[in-house]
């Protein structure tokens, strides 16, 4: 049987779980219907193990999913290292290459994306970087669209969480092993 974006997912090294592989997956495929339009964006590729997740619902709906690392490993530095290089070939493999966009960068340099249905924050976990990286992108998801951030209950990232939950608009909606995931309902 042809392996599938699943089978890559489980086998690339990284910290994600399968079941919030799993997740990361439908959410991001609910997003693309609630939100009728749009692209997606992931913060902290790594090697690309959620990367494979959310571009296999991009490639369902003909959406496109952009990827930003600087490969800098501060956050995965008992994982071992990545490069735009490793993520290509890993995507390839997973039969979803054509639909993701790798950018080797800062998660928290804007660039025009505008019309997001789907963000997921798993870059750096301190909290500066984490209100950053939804601070940037923010105004670029579209209503009803959802924004995911992984490892929620590392300190940096809960406390990020709890001081946006405060600016921005957004209604929690699932918590899946370590994803906390939440709707945009406002600006
Ligand atoms: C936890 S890992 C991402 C794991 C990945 N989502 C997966 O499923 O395997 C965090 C990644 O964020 C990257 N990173 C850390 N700070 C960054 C920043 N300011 N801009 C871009 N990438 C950053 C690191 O290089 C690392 O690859």
């Amino acid at each position: 049987m042809k392996p599938t974006w699943f089978d890559k997912f489980a086998c690339t090294p990284g910290r994600l779980t399968l079941m919030e592989g799993a997740f990361l997956y439908a959410a991001a495929l609910a997003a693309s219907r609630i939100a009728s339009s749009g692209n997606m964006l992931e913060l902290g590729t790594f090697r690309g193990r959620s990367t494979c997740a959310i571009a296999a619902a991009c490639k369902q709906v003909d959406m496109r999913l952009t990827t930003i690392d600087n490969y800098s490993q501060g956050a995965c530095p008992s994982v071992g290292e990545s490069s735009e290089d490793v993520v290509r070939a890993n995507l390839e493999d997973a039969g979803v290459a054509d639909v993701v966009t790798i950018v080797n960068g800062n998660s928290h340099e804007y660039q025009p994306l505008a019309g997001l249905s789907f963000i997921f924050i798993d870059a750096a976990h301190d909290w500066e970087s984490v209100v950053a990286d939804c601070d940037t992108w923010w105004k670029d998801l579209q209503m009803h669209g959802i924004l995911a951030f992984h490892d929620g209950s590392h300190p940096g990232v809960a406390e990020a969480v709890e001081a946006l939950g405060k600016k921005h608009a957004m209604r929690p909606i699932a918590h899946v092993g370590s994803i906390i995931a939440f709707e945009k309902t406002g600006t």
